[in-house]
C-alpha cells in the first residue's frame, strides 16, 4: 500500500466521519501561514484523542509539545465545562500562534500553554501541586521521551491514560543501524514503560497522511 493511498483513506475516514469543523481547520491554516512544521497530529489522530479523552472523563489533560495547538484544541474540546488542559511548548513562536488558535477555538478559558523547556516546566507542574492529570499526550522532542514518560507518572494517579506519539517513525524503532537520539530516545521510552510494573502498555502501529507511525497507550496501574 502507498502514502498515496493512505492518504485517500484518511480523506474518506474525515469525509465520513469528522464533521467539518471551521476552527480546527483555520488552525491549521494559520500554522502553515505561520510557517510552524506540519508536525500536527492528523485529522483522524486528532479524533481519537477527542474520543479517547472523553471516554476516560478525564478532566485534567497534560501536553508535551503544543505546535500550533491542534491536537491541544482536539483534547480540550472534549473537555466538561469544569476541565483544563495545560500544554508546555519550547518555541515562543509556536506557543504564541497556539494561543491565537486557542482564543479562535474560544478555549481560553480551559487551556494553559506554558512556554519553555518541558523538563522544566514538568518540575514547575509538581512543585506547583498541579498533578494529578488524568490524561498526558506526550509529543514533543522524540530523544526525551523516556524522560517525559518518567515526569508523566511523577504527575499522574492510578488510572491516568498516557498517549506517547511517534513511537514507530517507519519501523525505524527495531531497525538496529538507526542511531538518531529520536530514535533512541523512543527505544528508550519502551524500555521505561518494560521494566516499570506500575506501567500497563501497549503500542499500536498507524498508516495515513502521516505516513507509517504509531502511538504508546499506556495506565498507570498504581498511585505516583
Ligand atoms: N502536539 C502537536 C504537535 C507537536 S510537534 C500537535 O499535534 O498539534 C512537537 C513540538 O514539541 C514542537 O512545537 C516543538 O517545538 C516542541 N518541543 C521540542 N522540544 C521541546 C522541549 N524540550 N520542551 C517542550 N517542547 C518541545
Ligand atoms: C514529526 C511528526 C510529529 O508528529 C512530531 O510530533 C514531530 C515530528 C515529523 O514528521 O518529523
Ligand atoms: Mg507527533
Amino acid at each position: 500500500m502507498s502514502h498515496t493511498l493512505w492518504t485517500e483513506v484518511d480523506n474518506y475516514i474525515c469525509g465520513k466521519l469528522l464533521p467539518s469543523d471551521k476552527v480546527l481547520e483555520e488552525s491549521l491554516n494559520a500554522n502553515i501561514a505561520g510557517g510552524l512544521p506540519s508536525y500536527d497530529v492528523s485529522p483522524a489522530q486528532g479524533k481519537l484523542l477527542n474520543i479517547l479523552v472523553r471516554m476516560h472523563g478525564a478532566k485534567r489533560v497534560l501536553e508535551v509539545g503544543t505546535l500550533g495547538g491542534y491536537s491541544a484544541i482536539w483534547m480540550a474540546q472534549a473537555l466538561p465545562a469544569d476541565g483544563k488542559l495545560v500544554s508546555l511548548e519550547y518555541v515562543s513562536r509556536h506557543a504564541e500562534v497556539a494561543r491565537e488558535n486557542i482564543e479562535r477555538a474560544g478555549l481560553s478559558d480551559k487551556v494553559e500553554i506554558r512556554v519553555g523547556e518541558a523538563a522544566k516546566t514538568l518540575a514547575d507542574l509538581q512543585r506547583e501541586g498541579q498533578a494529578p492529570f488524568d490524561f498526558i499526550f506526550i509529543d514533543a522532542d522524540k530523544s526525551n521521551n523516556a524522560i517525559y514518560l518518567d515526569w508523566a507518572l511523577r504527575l499522574a494517579r492510578k488510572g491516568t491514560v498516557i498517549v506517547c506519539d511517534n513511537v514507530i517513525r517507519d519501523g525505524d524503532i527495531v531497525d538496529t543501524t538507526h542511531t538518531d537520539p529520536g530514535v533512541e530516545g523512543t527505544r528508550a521510552a519502551f524500555d521505561f514503560i518494560a521494566a516499570n510494573p506500575g506501567l500497563d502498555a501497549t503500542a499500536i502501529q498507524t498508516v495515513g497522511t502521516k505516513g507509517y507511525d504509531g502511538f504508546i497507550i499506556a495506565t498507570v496501574t498504581q498511585d505516583a
